[in-house]
């Protein structure tokens, strides 16, 4: 009897960890490019967002996140992506430089309940793999709490 208490405590603890530990992971948004184009801002240096942010970045929105964009609300499945390459200024233009990081922000209201309903996530440069975030997006969060209103997303549909 004691012993069977003692796995069924386990098993608990064990699932209550996993569950702590935040099972859901944020996906590389593959094909991004191929999504919509939300806008584009140039970050120079001494702006309050240079470190990381300085350079060109682009916002990208899959059809659901569009759709919320729009509405307001964000389905589950929603994805933005903030795509920032740094910035060649030169012969009176600015330019696209290499990249330096993919951001992600992916809905999900159960499984990042505690982010606002969203995964954060960045990918170093060119990577697929190499993840920026090692405290489960709370750091991106609470940047993006005062956006709150709209979903903790800051950037707007335009035409
Ligand atoms: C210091 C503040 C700050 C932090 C930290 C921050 N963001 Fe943002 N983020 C912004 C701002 C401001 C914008 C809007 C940029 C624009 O208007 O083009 C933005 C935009 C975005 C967008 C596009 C959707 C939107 O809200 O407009 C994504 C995706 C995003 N951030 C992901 C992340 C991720 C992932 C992290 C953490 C790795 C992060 N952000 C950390 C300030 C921040």
């Amino acid at each position: 009897m004691k012993q069977k208490l003692l796995a069924a405590l386990a098993i608990i603890l064990i699932s209550a960890t996993a569950w702590a530990g935040g099972e859901a992971q944020v996906d590389y948004p593959e094909g991004y490019r191929n999504w919509s184009h939300v806008k584009s801002m140039v970050i120079l240096p001494g702006h309050p967002l240079e470190n990381p942010f300085a350079g060109i970045h682009h916002v990208y929105a899959n059809s659901k996140a569009a759709a919320g964009l729009k509405s307001g609300h964000y389905a589950d499945g929603a994805v933005l992506v903030f795509d920032l390459l740094k910035a060649t200024s030169g012969g009176k233009a600015i330019t696209e430089g290499d990249r330096k990081l993919v951001g992600v922000m992916q809905r999900d209201a159960t499984a990042w309940a505690s982010t606002g309903g969203w995964g954060f996530e960045g990918f170093a440069g060119n990577s697929k793999v190499k993840r920026l975030t090692n405290d489960g997006g709370q750091g991106c969060f609470g940047c993006h709490l005062p956006q709150k209103s709209k979903s903790y997303v800051f950037s707007s549909a335009r035409k």
